[in-house]
């Protein structure tokens, strides 16, 4: 079945991003010239998926405002000119289909998730986190499609996490299938390094079967209190098997202010219009 809906979650309170994020979604902080939450649509959109769920905390916020039409912006940058701006935010504008569903109370990314249920319906869909931010050449939710594609069961997408790094993660017990796919045999919610199954941390790459959303629905409070999708996908994995892929491609975690910099810079670096620029500032600032 064909995956043609994303849910993104977006609506946490940003602690590791405080105060930025005491009046401003995370996931509006900028990766060089756009904000992560259109990266991540682009990487939705690239791959074959065009309606997108947005979780959002309040149903008038700032994610709404940035992806609304702009007439009188854009009859303002035709006039003076700014053609290429002007296309610029018509295909902004245009990028996907967008709803959005208010998750009242944040009790976690499962409990977001949930949010989604009506807006997904009975059919696979697929999650993704902007803060993890993928630099790929073909876009890792796509390469985990195809992974759904021959295997009809829920994707995960994983990387191999640094031992002390582990315990930010949701972690799996794998089973090699193939090079860099693996079967889930089971997970764990931010593991202590002593305690992880494994090295393979899932990092905001879901493809999920619908049956995801009783699971969510019976899952109960976990790490922090909070309702977690690893969890919730523990109890999926009693009833249908769940895969892991490793996908290709470079993954920075831009959800935290050293790994949003160092996001920054690397991409910075390869960036058409100001990649040169800025190698040349580097070395003259080291
Ligand atoms: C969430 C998930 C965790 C996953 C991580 C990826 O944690 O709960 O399983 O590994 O995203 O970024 P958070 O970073 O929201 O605490």
């Amino acid at each position: 079945m064909k995956v043609r809906k994303a849910v993104i979650p977006a609506a946490g309170w940003g602690t590791r991003f405080l105060p930025i994020t005491r009046a401003y979604p995370k996931e509006l902080l900028p990766l060089i010239t756009k904000p992560l939450i259109q990266v991540a649509v682009e990487e939705v959109v690239a791959s074959g998926i065009e309606e997108v769920i947005i979780v959002v905390a309040e149903e008038c916020c700032f994610i709404q405002e940035y992806f609304q039409s702009a007439p009188e912006l854009n009859a303002l940058l035709t006039q003076k000119g700014e053609n290429h701006l002007a296309k610029e935010m018509c295909r902004l504008e245009r990028l996907a289909h967008i709803s959005y569903v208010t998750q009242v109370e944040r009790l976690g990314l499962g409990h977001a998730v949930l949010t989604a249920r009506d807006a997904v319906g009975d059919e696979p869909f697929a999650v993704i986190l902007p803060d993890d931010v993928v630099d790929a050449s073909e876009p890792a939710l796509l390469q985990m499609m195809k992974i759904f594609h021959d295997y009809g069961s829920s994707v995960l997408g994983v990387v191999d996490v640094d031992t002390p790094d582990i315990q930010r993660y949701g972690v799996i017990r794998p089973e090699s299938v193939k090079p860099c796919v693996h079967k889930v045999l089971a997970l764990v919610e931010k593991p202590t390094p002593a305690a992880a199954p494994s090295q393979l941390g899932i990092v905001g790459r879901y493809i999920l079967t619908p049956q995801i959303f009783d699971a969510i629905a019976a899952t109960g409070p976990g790490r922090g209190g909070e309702i977690q999708l690893t969890d919730a996908l523990s109890i999926l994995l009693q009833s249908q098997p769940i895969y892991a892929l490793e996908f290709c491609g470079k993954r920075f975690d831009a959800g935290n202010p050293l790994g949003w910099l160092e996001a920054q810079v690397a991409l910075g670096l390869k960036h058409h219009e100001y990649g040169d620029a800025l190698r040349q500032k580097l070395r003259q600032i080291i």
